[in-house]
Parts: structure tokens; sequence; C-alpha cells
């Protein structure tokens, strides 16, 4: 798989002209969900020649669009305005964008060139870099997909101006990972940070040195056989505590599960390798103070433990897959934890959380 190119830059429009000059298509698609074909479009189409000349396509926004119907349209929309195989496809949006228009753009005519242009701090340092796209199918998140890196990221904190902090914290959950992932120096300036102030020259420093926390390991591992795993710290239980709160009609964001999956498997890291105490109560705490709590009960045990169970990571029946950390910095993928583990540290993620 060819690298993809990162740019880090608030000078968007510059960069987006400058990139598609380089590539010369001889047509440019953009593909926006119907937030940011309001927020972000009109913007950019006063200020860059490329996006101003380029056909728009526009899904509805949320995850439960990220599917075939939506795919389906936009690649109905490519063969309708004349795409070939030279045309070129911008991803303006959040995930769900970068991750469906990816996953057009790797599968129209075989594949296309696309462009990210994530727009919020969860895309920025997760889905649009790395080259995972993909649709949600049969009732299962991103069940359909490919490994296609864009050509180019252009990562920029100026659209994060119309988000909710809501949305920022979330994101910072998966800044959170790559810093415990990277070592103490990053994670430190990560707590040191406040995410609600708004400082868009110094987060996008932070954020370059998170996505290239996340883009090192990409390289090392494009296709997910080892060392990528270190990515879903944090995930096997956050992704339960996300489908519990699903199936009860309380969705939380991925982001906020992320962070309380942290705690749970910093947990089990201080459990079953030794990961320092004070680490996991530094974090607790902020995590505490920032995101708030999810409640839970041992009642909800055996559903979380369920959905654990179920989760894309475990190759075998019985035990569960966890990344886990020796130190800030120090991974060791593949590890497994049996129920009863799981459950302490479930007891003690309520301890710690004040439940
Ligand atoms: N979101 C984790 C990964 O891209 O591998």
């Amino acid at each position: 798989m060819e690298h993809q190119e990162l740019i880090f830059t608030n000078e968007v429009a510059q960069a987006i002209d400058t990139l598609a000059e380089k590539i010369n298509p001889p047509k440019v698609f953009v593909l926006t969900d119907t937030n940011t074909s309001c927020l972000v479009l009109p913007r950019l189409r006063q200020v860059s020649r490329t996006i101003a000349e380029a056909t728009a396509i526009t899904i509805k926004a949320g995850d439960m669009n990220k599917n075939l119907e939506s795919l389906s349209y936009i690649w109905e929309q490519l063969c309708d305005n004349g795409a070939t195989r030279k045309s070129l496809l911008i991803n303006l949006g959040g995930g769900v964008v970068t991750d469906i228009g990816g996953f057009a753009g790797a599968s129209f005519k075989r594949g296309i060139g696309f462009l990210n242009l994530p727009t919020t701090l969860l895309s920025a340092v997760d889905a649009a870099v790395g080259g995972k796209t993909g649709i949600n199918f049969n009732g299962l998140k991103n069940e359909i997909g490919a490994f296609k890196e864009a050509t180019a990221v252009i990562i920029s904190t100026a659209f994060f101006d119309t988000l909710p902090s809501e949305e920022l914290l979330s994101g910072y959950a998966e800044m959170l990972k790559h810093g415990l992932i990277a070592g103490k120096e990053i994670y430190s300036r990560l707590l040191e940070f406040d995410i609600t102030v708004s400082d868009p020259a110094l987060l996008l420093e932070l954020l370059e040195e998170s996505v290239m926390v996340k883009k090192r390991i990409v390289e090392e591992d494009p296709t997910e056989k080892g060392i990528r795993r270190a990515l879903n710290l944090g995930h096997t239980a956050g992704h339960a505590f996300e489908s519990m709160s699903l199936n009860r009609q309380s969705p939380i964001p991925h982001g906020y599960a992320v962070a309380w999956g942290l705690i749970v498997e910093l947990i089990l890291s201080h459990l079953k390798h030794g990961f320092p105490s004070n680490e996991l109560h530094r974090l607790a705490s902020y995590i505490h103070d920032r995101y708030g709590v999810l409640r839970i009960t041992c009642d909800d045990y055996p559903e979380l433990l369920g959905l654990m169970h179920h989760d894309k990571k475990n190759e075998n029946a019985g035990d569960i897959n966890f990344t886990l950390l020796e130190d800030v910095g120090q991974i060791k993928i593949d590890c497994t934890c049996n129920e009863d583990e799981i459950k302490n540290a479930l007891d003690i993620y309520r301890d710690l959380m004040h439940i």
C-alpha cells in the first residue's frame, strides 16, 4: 500500500489548490454530508478554486447513513457526472464521510484518487488517517470495507470552531490513547492541555504529534496483523460501553466510551502487567473531571461481557483479547483476560469513578 501524505496546516484552501495542481485531475468531486455542506463547503468554495469548481455530492449526516444506500448514491453521482479513473474525490467531513468516501474512492472503477479533509477532531486524529475505509452492513459496524489510504490528508483545526465541546472531548480521547501508546512526554503534554479552551495553533501542534503516532504504527503494520492492534487500546471495553448505551437508546459519543474504556483497560494493565497505579489514578481523575462517569452496576456485567466476547478483535472463543500497557509507552498486544479479571476491573472502575 502506498503511503499517504499528511499535511498539517490552517491554510486549507492553499493546501487543496496546491495538491490539486500537482495531481492535475480532469474532474474534481467533493463529498460532504448535510452538516458540512452547510457549515464548511460554502466557506471553502469562496477561497479554494478547486472546491469552487468541484461537483458536490452530499449524503445524509450520521453513522446510521454510513450504509450501502449512501454508497450507491455516491457511485451513481460519480457515474452520472462523468467521473473517470483519473477523477479526484475530496472527502470533506467527519468519520462517516471519510470512511464512506474512502470506500467509494477504493471501489469506483477499481479505485480513484481521494483526499481526506477531516472537519472533526475525531476524524482528524483517527478515521481520516491510516486507510481503513468502509460502511456498516447487516447491523454490524464497518462490516464491509477496504484498506485504501487517501492520496493525502489535510489536517487542520480551522473547522473546529463550529464543533460543540462534547465533540472536541470525544476526539481528544483518541489523542490521549495515542499519548499513552507513545510515551510519557507526549502523554504529559496532552494532560496539561485544556481542549475546551480554544487554542487552534497549539491544538494543531498536539494533533500533529498525535497523528504521527498513528502514522508510524500504520506504516509498520498497515493491515492490522500485529502492532496496529496497539491502536485498539481502550476500545474493547469502550466498544462494549458504546454498544450497551446504544442498545438502551441512550447513545454516548465514541470518544467518551473510549475514555471510560481506557480506565478499565489501564486497570487490567495494572492488575496483569504492573502498570503504575499513580498513572492509573491520574488518568481516572482526568477522565472523571472532564468526561463525567458512565454509571454501571454489576447487573450490567453480563451484557458488557457478552459484547466484549463478540468484539471483532477476538480470535478464539473463551477469553477476551485486549491491548494493554506495562507503563506509558510500553505496549503489550494480544493480552487475554478471563471474565473474573474483567469483572474485577469493572468493580475497580466503579470505585475510581465514585459510583
Ligand atoms: N482506529 C484504529 C485504527 O485505525 O487502526
